[in-house]
């Protein structure tokens, strides 16, 4: 898509963080802006501030993890602006270790970071496909490209969110489509993600925290506040939609590394040394 401007943009995850960033960067395109996000308080002052300096946005209160809600934010799109081009696919949260998580805590993280993913590609790709026109973002991270301690239902959920996006990128070709799709796969990023807990389900919250998951939460809190700055991330994906470019490697030299030491653990070699304050530095 050359021109983004007159299209418009729905952002799950979008009324903070990487997906309000890409809001005001995609705006500042003359994108016009759907905003859906679970916490309503957030995403109503985010709008309003958006709307003061001039943008085209409405907001829609939507629990990614349920397919009805994901059906009605296409509805309140389509009543808003009549077509939707951009789907940006970021609602997340975070999670803890492999080893002591439970049950419910994997469902929680599968449901938000995967299901989430797959019904903002099941609601809205057929709209695209109809116009042929249109780009699907999936927000993994560079834990979808590498296992990293403390955060096994995290990690699945961007596996799986790598998985099933190069796997739409060759189906899209297989059928000659003119819509486009990229996968973000950030590493550390200054947002609230290390506070997702505060999306959690009550009965989960009310579980608490292990101590593992206390030490692991306490190393990923540090990591984020030693993070890149998100409009970094906002433009990176704002300039993959204009180039139809479809990996988003934000920390490339940490991508590129990571998955060259892997290919070399494959082949018998030692694994990865995971350094989290290396998945912090964009260069
Ligand atoms: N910040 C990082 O270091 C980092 C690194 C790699 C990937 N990511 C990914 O980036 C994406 C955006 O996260 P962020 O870093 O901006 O964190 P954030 O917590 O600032 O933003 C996430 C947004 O998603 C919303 N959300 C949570 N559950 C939801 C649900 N069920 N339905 C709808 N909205 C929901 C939150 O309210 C919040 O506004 C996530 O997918 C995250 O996994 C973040």
């Amino acid at each position: 898509m050359k021109d983004v401007a007159g299209k418009t943009a729905v952002i799950t995850g979008g009324a903070s963080g990487i997906g309000r960033a890409t809001a005001e960067r995609l705006a500042s395109n003359g994108a016009k802006l759907v905003l859906a996000d679970i916490e309503v308080p957030v995403l109503e002052a985010t709008v309003a501030e958006l709307r003061a300096t001039g943008a085209d946005v409405i907001g829609v209160a939507t629990d990614v993890a349920d397919l009805g809600s994901v059906e009605a934010l296409r509805d309140a799109a389509l009543d808003a602006f009549g077509e939707v081009h951009i789907v940006f696919n970021n609602a997340g949260v975070g999670g803890g270790p492999t080893i002591t998580s439970t049950p419910a805590a994997w469902d929680w993280v599968l449901g938000v970071n995967v299901d989430g993913v797959v019904y903002g590609m099941s609601t809205f790709l057929p709209l695209l496909l109809a116009q042929d026109e249109g780009h699907i973002i999936n927000t993994a991270s560079l834990a979808g490209l590498g296992g990293v301690p403390g955060m096994g239902p995290y990690c699945a959920s961007k596996f799986a969110v790598v998985g099933m996006t190069e796997s739409l990128f060759y189906e899209l070709a297989m059928i000659g489509s003119n819509v486009h799709c990229s996968v973000l796969c950030p590493g550390f990023t200054k947002t609230r993600i290390h506070e997702s807990d505060r999306n959690m389900p009550a009965a989960l919250a009310a579980q608490g925290r292990d101590p593992m998951a206390e030490q692991t939460a306490s190393i990923a809190k540090q990591a984020v506040e030693n993070g890149i700055e998100v409009e970094i991330v906002a433009n990176a994906v704002g300039d993959a939609i204009i180039d139809e470019r479809f990996w988003i490697l934000t920390h490339e030299r940490v991508a590129l590394a990571t998955t060259r030491q892997r290919l070399a653990w494959m082949e018998g070699g030692q694994p990865p040394r995971i350094d989290l304050d290396e998945a912090g530095k964009a260069s």
